[in-house]
């Protein structure tokens, strides 16, 4: 459990146990923030644990899909056990399913916009109230060039990274109105390593 008292920054990163999400957490745990992420896989949790159980910072975690709603309000009401205040949230946690809209599977458009899209949502809703009391508080929601082309093979998995863009547009825009000092930042990630950097550009 972190300090209720904080005296570390804090950050929550959804689906931290690989890839994009992995890198942001061991880029944060080296400057000594605490994480708290979520991934379906207890046994990648417990590894992400291990792999950086020397780092300044410590790991919090919680087995959550957030595919489910039932599942993103615990792990809301998981993070708001552990913390009073809330430094970064990252919604990275997302699911690419290739296929067309025309010919995907049945049921892909639902859990895509389930996993990419609500839960994002709920989660930024659920933990907004920790983030106000944050000196420089920040939400990063993990978009795509999805977000911004649209491209034949896309489907599900492009309307849901629409939304997602267009999510953090309203957010930020309605955060303004209230003086808040949140920000939400939208992310492209460019879909591969240059030498050992991630690459991203802001999707707006
Ligand atoms: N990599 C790229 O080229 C690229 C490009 C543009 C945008 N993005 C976006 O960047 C984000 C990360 O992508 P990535 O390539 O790093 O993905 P990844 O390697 O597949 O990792 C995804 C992470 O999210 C977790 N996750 C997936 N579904 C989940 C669920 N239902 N509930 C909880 N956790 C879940 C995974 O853990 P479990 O599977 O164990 O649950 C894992 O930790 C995604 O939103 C993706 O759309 C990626």
């Amino acid at each position: 459990m972190t300090d209720k008292n904080k005296t570390k920054p804090l950050a929550v990163v959804t689906g931290g146990t690989k890839g994009i999400g992995q890198a942001i957490c061991q880029k944060l745990l080296h400057q000594g923030y605490d994480i708290i992420t979520c991934s379906r896989s207890e046994k990648d949790l417990t590894k992400l644990k291990n792999d950086f159980a020397e780092s300044p910072g410590g790991v919090i975690s919680m087995v959550a899909d957030l595919s489910k709603p039932s599942e993103v309000k615990e792990f809301i009401s998981f993070i708001n056990s552990q913390t009073k205040e809330l430094d970064i949230l990252v919604n990275n946690a997302g699911i690419f399913l290739p296929g067309e809209i025309l010919n995907e599977e049945e049921g892909h458009l639902e859990l895509t916009m389930n996993t990419n899209l609500y839960s994002a949502y709920h989660l930024t809703r659920g933990v907004i109230g920790l983030l106000r009391g944050a000196s420089k508080p920040h939400i990063f929601n993990m978009c795509s060039i999805a977000s911004k082309i649209a491209y034949p093979n896309g489907g599900s998995y492009s309307i849901s990274k629409f939304a997602l863009l267009g999510f953090t547009k309203v957010l930020r825009e309605e955060l303004k109105t209230r003086g808040s000092g949140s920000r939400p930042f939208s992310l492209a990630p460019r879909g591969r390593l240059r030498g050992r950097e991630l690459i991203f550009r802001k999707a707006d």
